[in-house]
C-alpha cells in the first residue's frame, strides 16, 4: 500500500473501485469516436453495480479502462486505494491478477486449452490452490459436462460462461463481467445470477455490462450510458 503524506489511509471499508471523470476518445481516419465523456463512478465492497446502454454508448470501453487493460484519455481509475491508470503494464497486470477477474465480450480463453485447464491455468496464475474448485465453477456455470471441451467448440453462450469460471477462479475482490448472459436460456441465467448475489456476501463487488433485465433487476445500482455520458434516471432510453 502506497502512504503518501496527507493521503487516505485504505480501510476495510474504502471503495473497491472508483473511476474519476474518465474519457476515452478513438480515431479512425478523420473520424472521431467519443467513446467516454467524463464517466465518474464509485463502487463499494459487496455492491453490484450493473452498466446499460444502448450498442456503442461504451459500456465495454468503460469496463476495459476501469480493468486497466485500456488507458483512459482523460481521468483515472482507483483499485483498492491505489491507482492503476497510468503505471507501466506490467504493473497493472500484476494488481489485476491479484485482485480483478474479468469477462470480455469476447477473447477470454486460450483457443487451444480446455474449459477446465483454461480455468487451471487462472488459478494457477493467481496462486490458488484448492482441490474440486474447477468442478464446483463450472457447475455454477452450468458447463459441468464442458470440462475437455476446446474454446472453438463451445457456443457462444458456453464460451461467456467458461470465460465467467475463469474470471471468478481467484475468487477476485473485483469482478467486471461484459454481457455475461447473453445467448443464455432463462434457468442458465438464473445460476449466473445466483453466483453474482453470493458475491454480495464476501464482500466482493461485481460490475456487470448488459442488455438483461434480469441482471440489472438483481443490481444495488444501474449506472445508465447514452453516447458515452451517465444520464439519471427519466433520462435514460436504453
Ligand atoms: N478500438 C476502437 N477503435 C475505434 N472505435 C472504437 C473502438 N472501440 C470502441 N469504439 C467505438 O466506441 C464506441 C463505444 O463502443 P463500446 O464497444 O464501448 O460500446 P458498447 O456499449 O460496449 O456496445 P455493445 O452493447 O454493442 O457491446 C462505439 O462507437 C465504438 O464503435
Ligand atoms: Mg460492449
Amino acid at each position: 500500500m502506497e502512504i503518501a503524506s496527507g493521503a487516505p489511509v485504505q480501510t476495510a471499508t474504502g471503495p473497491v473501485l472508483e473511476a474519476f471523470d474518465l474519457y476515452r476518445f478513438f480515431h479512425t481516419g478523420d473520424d472521431e469516436t467519443l467513446a467516454l465523456r467524463g464517466v465518474s463512478l464509485t463502487v463499494a465492497a459487496g455492491e453490484i453495480v450493473v452498466v446499460v446502454g444502448a450498442s456503442g454508448s461504451g459500456k465495454s470501453t468503460l469496463l476495459n479502462c476501469l480493468a486497466g487493460l485500456d488507458e483512459p484519455d482523460g481521468g483515472y481509475v482507483v483499485l483498492l486505494g491505489e491507482r492503476l491508470t497510468r503505471r507501466p503494464e506490467a504493473e497493472r497486470a500484476s494488481r489485476r491478477a491479484a485482485h480483478v477477474g474479468v469477462l470480455l465480450q469476447a477473447g477470454n480463453l486460450f483457443p487451444s486449452l480446455t474449459v477446465a485447464e483454461n480455468v487451471r491455468l487462472q488459478m494457477a496464475m493467481a496462486r490458488v490452490r484448492e482441490p474440486g474448485r474447477v468442478d464446483q465453477l463450472l457447475e455454477q456455470v452450468g458447463l459441468a459436462d464442458r470440462h475437455g471441451a476446446l474454446p472453438s467448440q463451445l457456443s457462444g453462450g458456453e464460451a461467456a460462461r467458461a470465460g465467467l469460471a475463469v474470471a471468478l477462479a481467484a475468487s477476485p475482490k473485483l469482478l467486471l463481467a461484459d454481457e455475461p448472459t447473453g445467448e443464455v436460456d432463462a434457468a442458465t441465467e438464473a445460476k449466473l445470477l445466483a453466483i453474482f448475489a453470493d458475491r454480495r456476501k464476501s464482500g466482493a463487488a461485481t460490475v456487470i455490462a448488459t442488455h438483461s433485465p434480469a441482471v440489472a433487476a438483481l443490481a444495488d445500482r444501474v449506472v445508465h450510458l447514452v453516447d458515452g455520458r451517465i444520464v439519471d434516471g427519466e433520462a435514460a432510453h436504453v
